[in-house]
C-alpha cells in the first residue's frame, strides 16, 4: 500500500499516515515494526519517553543494511523529553535518540509538551510534584525553539514542530522563529476535532498530525498500571461511524482515520496487531462523501482524552496548555 505524502513549510515530504508506537515495547514492537515496514508504512513516529527507539533503530538498521530499504525512503518523527525543555538539553536529547535509532538524522524532532520537568537523570517520567516539575521557572520557549532551530542547522534534523502547544504558545514561537514550526501533533479524533486549532494551523503552513486518532482505545490498561481508572469514549462503536463503515465495507476504524484524511490532517494510528495494522494502512482507496464528512464532522464533542494528569499538580505548572479547559477536564 503506498501512502499520499504532504510536503511540510521546509519542502520535506511526510506521508500522510505514520505508524504510532506509545505504548509498544520490545518484541511486541520489533515485530510490529517489520510488519508495518512490510505493509508499507514508511512514516514511523516515536518519542524519547516512549523508551522504544532502540527496538526501532534496530529494525530499520536491519532493513537499510539489508538494502530493502534506504534512509530517505522512511520518515522518521522522535520528541524531546519534557525533562529536556531547556536550550542546553536539546542537543544531549536528540544526540541520544539518534543513536538508539542508528540513524544521523530524523525526518521531525518535535518539542514533546510545552511544560518542562527538572532534567533528572535515568527519570524520564517524573509523576510526583515533589521536586520533580519544574514549576518554578517557567519554560523559555523562545530561547528552546533557537536550540531546535540549532539542530536543523547541524543537519540532524530535517524538520521542526511542537506537540501539545496551544495556540497561544504556538503563537509565542512564530513570532520569534527563525525557522517557524512546520508541524503540531496534538491529540484529535472524531470526538475532539480542534477545527479552531486547525484553522489556526492552516493559516500559519503548520501541518497538524492527530494522535490517538482511535480514541486510544488502549489507554485504560495502559492507565491501569499506575492505578488509575479512565472512563474511555468508545468512538469506534459509535453508530455513526458503524453505519458509514457497513456502506463501505470498511471497518470503523478505517472509517475514523478516513475522516482526518480527508480534511488535510495527518495520522499515527497505533497497532502492533498485524492485521489491524494493516487495516489501518487500506484507507486510500475510497472516499467519504460530503454527507458523511458532515456526519463525522458533527461528532465533535470537545472531548480531551489525554490531559497529563497523571502528571501530579501538572495543572499548576505555567505552561500547562489545557488551562482554558480546566472545569470541563
Ligand atoms: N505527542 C503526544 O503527546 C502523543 C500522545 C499520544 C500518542 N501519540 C502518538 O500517537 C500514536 C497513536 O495514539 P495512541 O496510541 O494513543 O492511540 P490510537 O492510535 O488512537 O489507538 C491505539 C489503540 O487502538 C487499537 N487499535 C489499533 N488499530 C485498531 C483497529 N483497526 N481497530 C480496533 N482497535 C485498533 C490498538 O490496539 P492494538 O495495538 O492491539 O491493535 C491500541 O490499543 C501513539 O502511538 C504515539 O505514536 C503522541
Amino acid at each position: 500500500m503506498s501512502v499520499p505524502s504532504v510536503t511540510l513549510c521546509d519542502n520535506v515530504k511526510m506521508p500522510v499516515l505514520g505508524y504510532g508506537t506509545w505504548q509498544a515495547k520490545d518484541d511486541e514492537l520489533e515485530q510490529a515494526v517489520e510488519a508495518a515496514l512490510e505493509a508499507g508504512y514508511r512514516h514511523i513516529d516515536t518519542a524519547h519517553v516512549y523508551e522504544n527507539e532502540k527496538v526501532i533503530g534496530k529494525v530499520l538498521s536491519k532493513w537499510f543494511s539489508s538494502g530493502k530499504l534506504k534512509r530517505q525512503d522512511i520518515f522518521l518523527v522522535t520528541k524531546l523529553p519534557p525533562g529536556g525543555n531547556r536550550p542546553e538539553s536539546v542537543p544531549k536529547y536528540l544526540k541520544r535518540s539518534l543513536e538508539l535509532l542508528q540513524v544521523e538524522y530524523v525526518d521531525l524532532y518535535l518539542v514533546h509538551v510545552p511544560f518542562g520537568f527538572k532534567d533528572v537523570e535515568g527519570d524520564l517520567h517524573p509523576r510526583t510534584p515533589e521536586g520533580l516539575i519544574d514549576m518554578d521557572t517557567e519554560t523559555d520557549h523562545v530561547a528552546l525553539w533557537k536550540a531546535m532551530e540549532a539542530q536543523v542547522d547541524a543537519g540532524l534534523t530535517k524538520a521542526i514542530g511542537i506537540s501539545n502547544f496551544n495556540k497561544n504558545q504556538i503563537e509565542k514561537i512564530l513570532e520569534n522563529a527563525r525557522i517557524p514550526p512546520c508541524n503540531l501533533q496534538v491529540e484529535l479524533h472524531a470526538y475532539l476535532q480542534q477545527k479552531d486549532l486547525v484553522e489556526f494551523c492552516k493559516k500559519n503552513k503548520i501541518v497538524v498530525t492527530a494522535y490517538s486518532p482511535l480514541g486510544s482505545p488502549g489507554l485504560a490498561k495502559f492507565m491501569a498500571q499506575f492505578g488509575r481508572t479512565i472512563d474511555l469514549p468508545d468512538i469506534l462503536n459509535n453508530p455513526v461511524v458503524q453505519t458509514i463503515a457497513t456502506k463501505h465495507k470498511k471497518t470503523e476504524a478505517q472509517i475514523v482515520l478516513r475522516h482526518a484524511i480527508q480534511k488535510d490532517i495527518v495520522v499515527i494510528p497505533k497497532s502492533t496487531n498485524p492485521k489491524r495494522l494493516r487495516e489501518n494502512i487500506s484507507i486510500f482507496d475510497f472516499r467519504l462523501d460530503d454527507s458523511e464528512m458532515k456526519q463525522l464532522n458533527d461528532l465533535d464533542q470537545g472531548l480531551r482524552i489525554l490531559n497529563f494528569m497523571i502528571f501530579q499538580g501538572i495543572q499548576n505548572h505555567p505552561e500547562y496548555p489545557f488551562k482554558a479547559e480546566i472545569g470541563k477536564l
